[in-house]
């Protein structure tokens, strides 16, 4: 028998989806420039003293006397270390042993459900990243929604009153596709409501590192209690460029403890089993995004691509003067995604179509992260500058 939950879920991942009508586009139309500004896929290289680091360590598996085979599937002390240092800048301690390294966040959000009931009930925010729904939903998980509208500025809070007590809460801060984050007060409420129920939180931080205003926690763990009641799950792909290097980071707290016994034990049981670790080469290279040349080169990426997102929402505060078309933008700030309500009240993927054919311009359709998307549009920030600056040109010419 086949896994029939499949069956509920869109037949294409969304990216996948994005990916297969622009290539058709393209095809019917080899001439046209298309920029792509749908993934969120960096452009920069690498930081220097990343590639250094993993040249060294390409030279030391070439040596018999430093040459690593299999590593600790929960990956080397050196770089658990160095993240634990890391946060010490949002002033929280870890244990080393407290963190689990992966190959990015994607895996292990998804990966994650192994160790709890199948059959958990999982509140998302709608509209959120895709693979929370796609993959609680092909787990057989019950899913509920904390709706995320222009009202509550994307940011929804615990529901007041709960029939069904969610086991898992899925947040993500800064919001992939929204780009609104919880300040410390208003992510405190959703650890009070998974200790009154129980629940456990799964904090995507993903986006930890583009925060730019103050007030924003960077790690759910700068809040009390949150080790009561979270796992934090990073990635260094838009930290520090990874997105096709593979390497995160998941936090489990010692004290996160159910039916007596460390989620943390069950984590590194199953990671034991069905994962081999990420490559020793790939681990120096993340070691080094955490030294000071390291995390100056990556902010001075990050910086770079907040200025792309400026050239971005001033082409579309622009568009929207000359057009009246109704536009409205989010995110941006502490974000690498502007966030905009369509133009001319067009749905999602409308748009999309729209924009792709008339400016051979691609974004990714707001209905793909949730029903609350719909009659938005995600662009990411992440382009090349010279692509940014075309593109912006392209949004103010626009006819609609
Ligand atoms: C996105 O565009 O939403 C992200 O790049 C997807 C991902 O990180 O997997």
């Amino acid at each position: 028998m086949i896994n029939n939950n499949f069956s509920l879920i869109p037949e294409s991942y969304l990216f996948s989806e994005i990916s297969k009508r622009v290539a058709a586009f393209s095809a019917r139309d080899p001439s046209r420039n298309v920029i792509r500004l749908g993934i969120g896929d960096v452009t920069l290289p690498l930081p220097l003293t990343v590639v250094s680091a993993m040249k060294k360590a390409c030279d030391e598996m070439a040596d018999a006397k430093t040459f690593r085979g299999y590593g600790p599937e929960q990956g080397y002390g050196f770089l658990r270390e160095a993240i634990t240092r890391y946060y010490t800048n949002f002033s929280v301690e870890l244990n080393p042993n407290e963190i689990f390294i992966s190959d990015g966040a994607k895996s292990d959000l998804g990966n994650m459900l192994d160790i709890f009931a199948p059959g958990s009930i999982t509140l998302i925010p709608n509209p959120v990243y895709p693979t929370y729904f796609d993959t609680n939903t092909m787990s057989g998980n019950r899913i509920l929604f904390a709706d995320g509208n222009e009202s509550n500025g994307f940011l929804p809070s615990p529901p007041s009153s709960v029939t069904e007590k969610p086991d898992l809460i899925y947040i993500c801060s800064p919001n992939n596709p929204t780009g609104s984050a919880y300040t410390r007060e208003t992510l405190s409420k959703w650890i009070d409501f998974a200790i009154s129920y129980g629940s456990v939180i799964i904090f995507d931080a993903a986006y930890e590192s583009f925060i730019t205003e103050p007030g924003i926690p960077h790690s759910i763990f700068e809040l009390p209690r949150a080790r009561e009641c979270a796992i934090e799950v990073c990635s260094l792909s838009k930290t520090a460029g990874f997105t096709g290097t593979r390497c995160g980071y998941t936090v489990i707290p010692d004290s996160l403890v159910r039916n007596n016994i460390k989620l943390s034990k069950l984590w590194l049981r199953r990671q034991t089993t069905k994962f081999n670790g990420v490559p020793y080469i790939i681990q120096r290279g993340a070691e080094a995004v955490f030294t000071p040349e390291g995390l100056s080169e990556s902010r001075r990426n990050i910086e770079y691509y907040h200025e792309n997102a400026r050239i971005i929402i001033s082409a579309l505060s622009d568009f929207e003067s000359s057009s009246h078309s109704g536009i409205k933008l989010f995110g941006g700030v502490n974000a690498p995604y502007i966030f905009m309500k369509c133009p001319n009240g067009l749905k999602s993927w409308e748009f999309f179509d729209l924009l792709l054919e008339k400016s051979a311009l691609v974004g990714t359709p707001g209905a793909g992260f949730g029903s609350n998307g719909e009659g938005y549009f995600r662009l990411t920030a992440f382009g090349s500058r010279e692509n940014v600056i075309e593109a912006a040109e392209r949004i103010r010419n626009l006819s609609l």
